[in-house]
């Protein structure tokens, strides 16, 4: 384990490059599920913002990578969003199917905290599709549910962890 992250991947923040990639893993047979819409162009402005306004963005979008030979191989990531409120939104968590169950997404909840700590954020919220397994995944954290929303498409679970 390097800070957590298992041994043999690395974390930064999300390239262009790196969009593909975590498509793949949202369109993913067993994972398509649990995820809303994301579009590409969603992705690419985070990536963009990120970069541009480094540590003050109020984007974040961080890819866990595997290096195949000089390939990186995208195999989890994760966006949220800092908002004015002290309020950050957690959008999406995927792990591939493939190494799933070997502490990456535990690894990128935790940074993620610490990240939103260490800008003196109060809240972290995030929202799930109810009567998915994901819902049984946050509360180890410490994310307690607050609400119930009626989505676009599905009802999902509201839930928030104080920092
Ligand atoms: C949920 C998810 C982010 C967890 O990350 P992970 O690296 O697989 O999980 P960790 O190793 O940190 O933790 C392991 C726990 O995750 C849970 N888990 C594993 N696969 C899961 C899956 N496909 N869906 C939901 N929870 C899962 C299990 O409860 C597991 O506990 P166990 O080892 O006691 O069985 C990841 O499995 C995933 O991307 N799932 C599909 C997409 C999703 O549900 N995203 C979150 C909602 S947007």
């Amino acid at each position: 384990m390097t800070n957590g992250l298992p041994e043999g991947f690395i974390v930064r923040d999300a390239m262009v490059r790196d969009i593909k990639g975590i498509i793949k893993i949202v369109n993913s047979k067993n994972n398509r599920a649990s995820f809303g819409w994301v579009p590409r162009v969603v992705l690419e402005d985070a990536i963009k913002r990120q970069k541009c306004d480094g540590a003050q963005s109020q984007h974040r979008i961080k890819v866990v990578l595997r290096m195949q030979g000089k390939t990186e191989v995208v195999v989890a990531w994760t966006r949220s969003y800092h908002r004015r409120d002290g309020v950050t939104s957690l959008h999406e968590l995927g792990v591939a199917e493939d190494c799933q169950s070997g502490g990456i997404g535990s690894y990128l909840v935790n940074e993620t905290v610490d990240a939103c700590r260490k800008r003196g954020m109060t809240i972290l919220r995030l929202k799930t599709v109810v009567g998915l397994r994901s819902n049984g995944y946050y509360p180890r954290f410490g994310f307690e549910k607050v609400g119930l929303e009626r989505g676009r498409k599905r009802e999902l679970n509201v839930y928030e962890l104080s920092l």
